[in-house]
């Protein structure tokens, strides 16, 4: 099959969020540390009626009626989330209620962990199989999805909560380019989730900011590399548009930064303001405040034009892990004209702590046109701005109480949710009970 790729996106997020600013100052932050330290606006999060199976029920049923996809036309589902509730379960297994009733059970895929790098790996295993002598003509669906909470402390201002769903086959709007992508997988302590019995990770704040800015570094070297060697050459200049894992908005803006600071290193005589940084080494200087701020302001256009774009979802919900890259797919696509997304060259980086990376490219097609299958694709994201500002702004003393609430009854059974259903969007799947023998049942709004 040729051009595999992405054929429909859906996106979801919690219908309510707590504001950044009220959060500061909840908090007892300086005013201005979470909105323009960390670049973050809005954090959505989720009352004890949703958990990551409800999320990915909600995410597949809405694809499937937004697009009219039959159930029996999937042959593998693959669901990447590190927000585990079973250990042996997964989440795969769960979304099977949907498909069942349609006599629709010989489905591939299971589900994938590695930090937020796991949506990653599904959508590699996705594009995988749809290339393998294994393809029998089907679609693949692939999730990624999570459920961002931190610890009370610095970390908590960075959650987010969201899931993506994307169809996959071939004559996708969205092609996945082919023999060329660049992988930096290391062993790394920077975030992890060493307690079963909570939601919150360990996390090591800067390490976890130093991984993934040579992670970045590494894999764009790489991506250059193997371009040339296919004759192409990368450069910023190369790409329409470049999607990042957002943990925090202002990393992506340091990262764009840093990917001008690669540029410069491979071609010093490009350049004729920076000579006082020819000297840096990339291993030394990832909070090199000097160069942090000449490099932003070297890329400040590029970001702008190219990154900017795409942090919609991430500064409106916050890092939704897995989900993170692919809501800022997402994001790029509602924000763009049609017209200036078609032909697009899209470079994506993917991070998952622990830690495993990725730098690949999806080609958009030309191919605009009112029947296209981009135009498809795109206009079945028109909902997405409107819900986001349809969401009801919670107050930081109801969020904190809410997380208390998940951090004391996540694993309780049997148990009953409190939280309102009120507030969630229509069609939303939400957690009815959980009956002593820890068997989650669900309801539709
Ligand atoms: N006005 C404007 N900016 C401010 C203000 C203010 N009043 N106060 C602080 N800032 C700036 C700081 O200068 C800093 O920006 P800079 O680094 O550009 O100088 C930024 O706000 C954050 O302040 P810090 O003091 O660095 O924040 P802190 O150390 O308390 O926490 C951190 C930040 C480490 C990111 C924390 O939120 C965290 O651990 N998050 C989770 C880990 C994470 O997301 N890691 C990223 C990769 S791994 C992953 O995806 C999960």
């Amino acid at each position: 099959p040729e051009n595999v790729g992405i054929l429909a996106m859906e996106m979801i997020f919690p219908s309510q969020f707590v504001d950044q600013t009220e959060l500061e100052s909840f908090d007892g932050a300086s005013a201005g540390k979470y909105t323009v330290g960390l670049g973050q606006a809005r954090m959505g999060f989720c009352s004890d009626v949703e958990d990551i199976n409800s999320l990915c029920l909600t995410v597949v049923q809405r694809l499937m009626e937004r697009h009219n996809i039959k159930y029996t036309d999937i042959g593998r589902l693959e669901v990447g989330t590190e927000t585990i509730i079973d250990k042996s379960k997964s989440v795969k297994t769960v979304l099977m209620q949907l498909f069942e009733p349609h006599g629709a059970t010989d489905i591939e895929g299971i589900d994938t962990t590695n930090a937020c790098y796991g949506g990653t790996a599904a959508l590699f295993n996705a594009i995988s199989w749809v290339e393998s002598s294994a393809w029998d003509g089907r679609y693949a669906l692939v999730i990624a999805a999570d459920i961002a909470v931190y610890a009370e402390g610095s970390a908590r201002p960075t959650g987010g909560s969201g899931a993506v769903a994307m169809l996959v086959g071939p004559n996708a709007p969205l092609i996945m380019d082919r023999g060329l992508r660049a992988t930096y997988m290391k062993h790394a302590y920077d975030f992890y989730k060493p307690d079963l019995s909570s939601e919150y990770p360990t996390v090591d704040g800067k390490l976890s900011i130093q991984c993934y800015l040579s992670a970045l570094d590494n894999c764009y070297q790489l991506y250059c590399k193997k371009a040339q060697k296919l004759g192409v050459k990368v450069d910023l200049k190369h790409f329409d548009a470049i999607v990042f894992h957002s943990p925090f908005c202002k990393l992506v803006q340091k990262s764009v930064g840093r990917l001008a600071l690669n540029d410069f290193l491979n071609e010093p005589s490009n350049y004729d303001n920076l000579e006082n940084f020819a000297n840096i080494k990339l291993e030394t200087s990832y909070f090199d405040r000097e160069v942090e701020k000449a490099f932003m302001n070297e890329s400040k256009v590029i970001f702008e034009t190219k990154t900017k774009p795409s942090l919609l979802a991430a500064n409106q919900v916050g890092n939704m892990y897995t989900a993170s890259l692919y809501g800022g797919l997402v994001s790029l696509l509602v924000s763009k004209d049609i017209k200036e997304l078609a032909n697009n060259k899209v470079c994506l980086f993917s991070y998952g702590s622990g830690l495993a990376s990725t730098m690949f490219s999806i080609t958009i097609v030309k191919d605009y046109s009112p029947n296209s299958p981009l135009h498809k694709l795109v206009s079945n994201l028109n909902h997405i701005k409107p819900m986001l500002e349809q969401r009801k702004c919670v107050s930081p003393e109801k969020f904190t109480s809410m997380l208390a609430l998940r951090e004391k009854n996540g694993h309780k059974a049997p148990y009953e949710p409190i939280g309102d259903l009120a507030n969630l969007f229509p069609g939303t799947y939400y957690l009815t009970k959980v009956d002593e023998m820890h068997r989650r049942f669900y309801g539709r709004i």
